[in-house]
């Protein structure tokens, strides 16, 4: 059966499981080595070239060096890329270094200057404020402002939807189109597939924190971009040269999160709905910020560009940062920590942490407490929510 036909869960159970059986095994093996035999000199060497210049391994070639070519890796790496529907992805050892690569490879076809849709998770507006590279970013904060900000110079027009930490929607098939020839590149880690598939909607690269819903325990970092082979080509050149590689450990642990993915991201989700409702109203709030309610979604996005709104919820207390320090510091099931898209609930005040070296021009507001919704019970994440309120 043609695997690009059936459904995502199937796709996420079986997606780079090819040949397995063959071998014997029922899981991908962990394949540690660094190094790999060479059955020639001259097979070694042709192998060489194919890999260190971006291209797969061929059938025969050795993968001589685990920097130039990783088996677990490419598996997790072809599972992602049939969930995205991109002709191929390059795994890396964290999102950061992942968009790091993107604009190395950006760089090395000439190109320096990047236009980016603010808000951006507080790492990725950081690199590009800090002109990586002596890349220069223009910032922009609406769709429509895009062409005025393009300049022959530009090599990638960067937006994250869900955006971090307010959780703006942007319209990709509208952004690609003021973006013209200019590639656009989306933050997809708080969608994740499951929910929207950027490719599809014209976007030539998609960025993924792995480390959040894909790996799902909070237990692995990685990162990945899905894009087609000319980009993963010029990607995995530069994985190849600098090395932020996911190790073989990582990309196992990646894999087998895929496999559990789209019901992990659809039970937080109806959670994440479910509480973001019963906060609506509350005298502690100014406000709820969760693109399943109709206020957060103006352009009816949800449904239309995403299956549903995901599970990452904001809210904004009245009390400013005193509130916001009191609320975290009261939680008892929910962890006051950093990061996302487990299976456990947290919590954490983006001014202080995930977005601090933004500009203050651009930094969430102190009251705003970001939430990841996970897998416990709905009444019981609201309660702990209610009492530190
Ligand atoms: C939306 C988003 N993109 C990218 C990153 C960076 O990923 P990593 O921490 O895996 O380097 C993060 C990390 O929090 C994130 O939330």
């Amino acid at each position: 059966m043609d695997a690009s036909k059936q459904h995502m869960e199937t796709r996420a159970v079986h997606g780079g499981m090819e040949g397995l059986e063959q071998a014997g095994s029922h899981v991908p093996p962990i394949d540690l080595s660094t190094t790999n035999p060479l059955p020639s000199i001259a097979i070694g060497g042709e192998s060489y070239d194919q890999m260190a210049s971006g291209g797969s391994i061929l059938p025969g070639q050795s993968a001589v060096y685990q920097r130039l070519w990783q088996p677990g890796v490419a598996r997790f790496e072809d599972s992602i890329a049939g969930l995205e529907g991109s002709d191929a992805a390059v795994a890396f050892a964290s999102g950061m270094a992942a968009l790091a690569a993107t604009i190395i490879a950006m760089v090395n076809e000439g190109k320096t200057h990047v236009v980016g849709l603010r808000p951006l998770y507080g790492g990725t507006d950081h690199v590009l404020d800090n002109g990586l590279l002596g890349t220069k970013v223009s910032w922009v904060h609406a769709v429509d402002e895009i062409p005025a900000a393009i300049t022959p110079d530009t090599g990638l027009v960067v937006i994250e939807t869900p955006a971090n930490p307010t959780l703006e929607l942007v319209d990709i098939a509208a952004a690609v189109k003021a973006s013209g020839t200019v590639p656009v590149i989306v933050d997809n880690t708080f969608a994740t597939p499951v929910l929207q598939r950027p490719i599809e909607l014209g976007a030539t690269l998609v960025l993924h924190s792995a480390t959040k819903y894909i790996g799902g325990h909070g237990d692995v970092m990685g990162g990945v971009i899905c894009a087609n082979d000319e980009w993963v080509h010029r990607i995995r050149h530069i994985r190849a040269l600098t090395g932020g590689l996911l190790h073989p450990f990582a990309a196992y642990l990646l894999h087998r999160g895929l496999r559990t993915m789209p019901l992990r991201v659809r039970a937080q989700q109806a959670t994440a709905q479910e509480i973001a409702e019963r906060l609506v109203g509350n005298s502690a709030l100014n406000r709820v910020l969760f693109p399943g309610l109709p206020e957060c979604d103006p352009l009816g996005l949800v449904g239309r560009q995403m299956e549903g709104p995901g599970s990452m919820l904001s809210i904004d207390l009245k009390g400013g940062y005193k509130a916001a320090a009191k609320f975290v510091e009261s939680l008892h099931l929910i962890s006051h920590a950093v990061s996302l898209g487990g299976v456990d609930t947290l919590a954490q005040h983006p001014a202080s942490l995930t977005h601090r070296p933004v500009a203050a021009e651009a930094k969430p507001g102190e009251g705003v407490v970001r939430l990841s919704i996970g897998l416990e019970h709905v009444d019981d994440i609201y309660a702990d929510i209610i009492q530190a309120l």
